[in-house]
């Protein structure tokens, strides 16, 4: 008989780290890797603030003592960053050469298209053995239905939509409420429905402020003495975002501050109508705090698929969901284009702009 290699000696390792923007249902996915990877005879390490944690070394064992009551919390245990190691040669020979002094076996990458596009990198240059899980309160992966975030991000602009909507109603105002959605609308779009929005405005869709205007002053003369208007952050209106996208880029190139917008939306209205008009921006408020019991679910799923994943050793894939059953793709599809909204759904949301 074969003497044992030391692979077959020691327990196999897998890796995880969360990348990107924070997210309710990071913890979510960590407590279902490591749950699922205990019961099938591995060993977890977690690899601390996304890409950085392997370029500084910084790993810590993950077990069921230290995943335990995080189901519920917020952002991420690992910590997270926006590192892109590609920007320097010297950070991927720094990654090869920590990954293979931890003795990981295959790592899962928690994040969205610029985490798993570093994820796919390392994995086509053959120095990591990669599964992806895919989150993004945008909803913007491509490759599956849905990346946990996203409801709770979107019930909780609707929250706010609700509340916004009773001083709206009591002062007759026009509320603009601005969400988060730098390059698609699925928070606005989604929100917007579920909050009984009048007027939705998507990165997808340019639009004209005296278009916004118009169709504010129609419903006035309808005896609607009050407006809910609910923005992308990434909208553009009369031409005004090339400006604004340069306003701060990060690491992947990616313009990720662009100022607010709601406050050019109603400046707008206040001068072209007269209406008293405010504006709420919900920034991160719509990232914090604990996922809904959607993400929360769907999160657990990921985490435990992705660890079968690694069983099956399909490395270069992400945890994809399709008509509710848990699937793969490749990693490549999945970062290739964002996922833009959909533009049916949109034309259903518009027989309520009147
Ligand atoms: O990618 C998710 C996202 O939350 C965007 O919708 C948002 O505008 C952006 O990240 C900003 O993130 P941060 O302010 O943390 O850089």
């Amino acid at each position: 008989m074969p003497l044992a290699s030391w692979s077959e000696i020691f327990m196999k390792k897998i890796g995880i780290l969360t990348g990107g923007a924070d997210c309710p249902g990071l913890n979510s996915v960590i407590r279902a890797v490591v749950r699922k990877a205990m019961q099938d005879g591995y060993v977890v390490t977690g690899v601390k603030n996304g890409w950085m944690g392997l370029i500084d070394n910084d790993m810590r064992v993950l077990d069921l003592r230290s995943t335990s009551g995080i189901l519920d919390r917020g952002g991420t245990i690992l910590g997270t960053s926006r590192t892109n190691p590609f920007k320097d040669p010297e950070m991927v020979k720094k990654i090869k050469e920590n990954y293979k002094r931890s003795g990981i076996d295959a790592l899962i990458a928690v994040g969205g298209e610029e985490t798993l596009k570093v994820a796919l990198n390392l994995f086509k240059e053959g120095i990591i053995k990669v599964i992806g899980v895919p989150k993004s309160i945008d909803n913007a992966l491509s490759g599956t239905d849905y990346a946990f975030g996203f409801d709770t991000a979107v019930n909780i602009a609707t929250e706010c939509i609700d509340r916004l909507h009773t001083t709206a109603e009591s002062h007759h105002r026009i509320m603009v409420v601005e969400v988060m959605g730098l390059y698609t609308g699925w928070i606005a779009l989604e929100a917007g429905i579920a909050g009984g929005a009048d007027i939705i405005l998507i990165p997808e869709i340019p639009v004209k402020m005296k278009d916004v205007c118009d169709s504010i002053k129609s419903r006035h003369k309808r005896g609607k003495t009050f407006s809910i208007i609910v923005a992308s952050e990434g909208v553009t209106i009369d031409g005004y975002l090339e400006s604004r996208k340069k306003g701060y880029v990060d690491d992947f190139g990616v313009g990720r501050r662009f100022g607010t917008i709601g406050e050019y939306v109603a400046k707008t209205i206040e001068e072209d109508t007269g209406y008293e008009t405010r504006v709420s921006v919900l920034g991160h408020i719509q990232r914090g705090g604990s996922p809904t019991a959607y993400d929360r679910i769907i999160a657990t799923r990921f985490g435990v698929k992705a660890v079968e994943m690694v069983t099956e050793n399909k490395f270069g894939k992400m945890v994809s969901l399709h008509d509710n059953k848990l699937q793969y793709v490749d990693i490549e599809e999945a970062v290739k284009k964002r996922k833009t909204v959909d533009m049916e759904l949109y034309e259903m949301a518009k027989v309520f702009f009147v």
